[in-house]
């Protein structure tokens, strides 16, 4: 079913940034309602939102032209997640001592769903200690708090208070809107991407992995609820929303990464491509070409997937293969030999799985079945994934 967005619209100059926001989430196929403070209609006129949204953008609480019922109630049974972007200090403060003085600030309180604030405002503001006691108050009443980036500001000034990118806020309403929260109070932790290897300050060997697959699961099970930490090898991907990242390069590292953050972790999904064989003697100057051959003497990786499965307490522990032939049977062996409670098997030779694409077709193996899944996207992976591991 159709989701609708409440997008409440304060006087920040930040507000250009809402309109664009308006029609990502038109594009993405929400119903988006938008409610303004008077202050914010200086910026940008109501009739912009109201083109876009097809819906009467309200800023007056008294407003003679909208229909006859008492609208701020009714909008807020009607939507599904209420975001404030941009917020001001003026508008955070309101909401978090419960102040009800125009439509956007009693629409809030009335709206029982999940509530996300993007603050915008110059950097000493959002650093003022009421600012900050407010933002927190919002926090333990259950809002999602989206920060706002470092960056130029539009009174001169650098610092902390640019409201936070598109995808950001996107990615906060998509997170708020998953239910139910399956791995709420859960640590998940994610590999993803390849490892390198170095051979010397300008060259190394890796693998082709994009790190899509790894990505895709650690924002779903943001979404899903779960406190996430991701340990990405190097990829071109922007950090997901709500995650922590912890960026390595080798697999050594990787498997130190691993070490700190195993013992506390209840579900871990070993999506990275991990290269097996790294060079024996890596040179810290560059090495210059001389003859007509070379050769690189290589010495096994460790196995992190094995390691974690040998010191497995409670966790659940889910690994990835890819294979290009005798594939289940492949995958059975490794998924034993690994100590996994849940395998994903790609076969190489099937349209649409491996490296690069948006898609993926698996097969899932866990100790008592073989799921044979569909062509789907890996967002759509990730969170059947997710679904079945917290199930076992
Ligand atoms: N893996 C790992 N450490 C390694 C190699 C792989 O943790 N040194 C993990 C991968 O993250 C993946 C799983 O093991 O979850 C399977 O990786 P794969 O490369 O398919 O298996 P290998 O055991 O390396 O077998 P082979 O390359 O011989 O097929």
């Amino acid at each position: 079913m159709q989701k609708c967005v409440l997008l409440g619209v304060s006087s920040s100059i930040a507000v250009y940034k809402a309109v664009q926001l308006t029609s990502d989430l038109l594009k993405k196929g929400y119903d988006v309602e938008v409610t303004m403070t008077e202050n914010a209609t200086k910026f940008v006129a109501p009739l912009t939102f109201s083109t876009l949204t097809k819906h009467n953008t309200i800023y007056q609480t008294f407003d003679e032209h909208t229909e006859y019922d008492i609208h701020h109630i009714s909008l807020a049974k009607k939507v599904d997640v209420f975001i404030v972007a941009p917020a001001t200090a003026n508008v955070i403060s309101k909401l978090a001592n419960g102040i009800a003085d125009d439509f956007l600030t009693t629409t809030f309180l009335a709206f029982k769903g999940p509530k996300i604030i993007a603050p915008a405002m110059n950097t000493a503001m959002y650093d003022n200690p009421i600012i900050q006691d407010n933002i927190a108050k919002l926090k333990e009443y259950g809002c999602m708090i989206v920060e706002p980036e470092v960056g130029l500001l539009a009174c001169k000034d650098e610092g902390r208070g640019k409201l936070a990118a598109i995808d950001t806020l996107i990615a906060a309403i998509e997170a708020a809107l998953i239910e139910p929260k399956t791995l709420k109070g859960k640590k998940v932790v994610v590999t993803a991407g390849p490892t390198i290897e170095k051979i010397d300050p300008v060259r190394f060997i890796s693998n082709h992995s994009s790190g899509k697959m790894g990505y895709a699961i650690a924002k779903a099970a943001f979404e899903l609820g779960a406190e996430v930490t991701l340990v990405s090898g190097p990829t071109s991907l922007k950090h997901p929303y709500g995650v922590k990242t912890i960026s390595v390069s080798s697999a050594n590292e990787m498997l130190e990464a691993m070490k700190k953050v195993y013992p506390d972790s209840d579900y871990v999904i070993m999506a990275a491509a991990v290269a097996d064989y790294r060079i024996e003697d890596p040179s810290d100057i560059k090495i210059k070409k001389s003859g007509d051959d070379m050769s690189l003497h290589l010495v096994r990786n460790p196995d992190i997937l094995a390691y974690l499965g040998e010191n497995k307490k409670r966790q659940k522990l889910c690994g990835f293969a890819m294979e290009t032939n005798d594939v289940i049977e492949n995958a059975r062996v490794k998924f034993l030999h690994k100590n996994c409670d849940m395998l994903v098997v790609n076969d190489l030779n099937e349209k649409g799985a491996g490296f690069k694409v948006d898609t993926n077709i698996v097969s899932i193996i866990t100790a008592d079945n073989i799921e044979k899944m569909p062509l789907m996207s890996k967002d759509e992976l990730a969170m059947a994934i997710l679904r079945k591991l917290g199930e076992l």
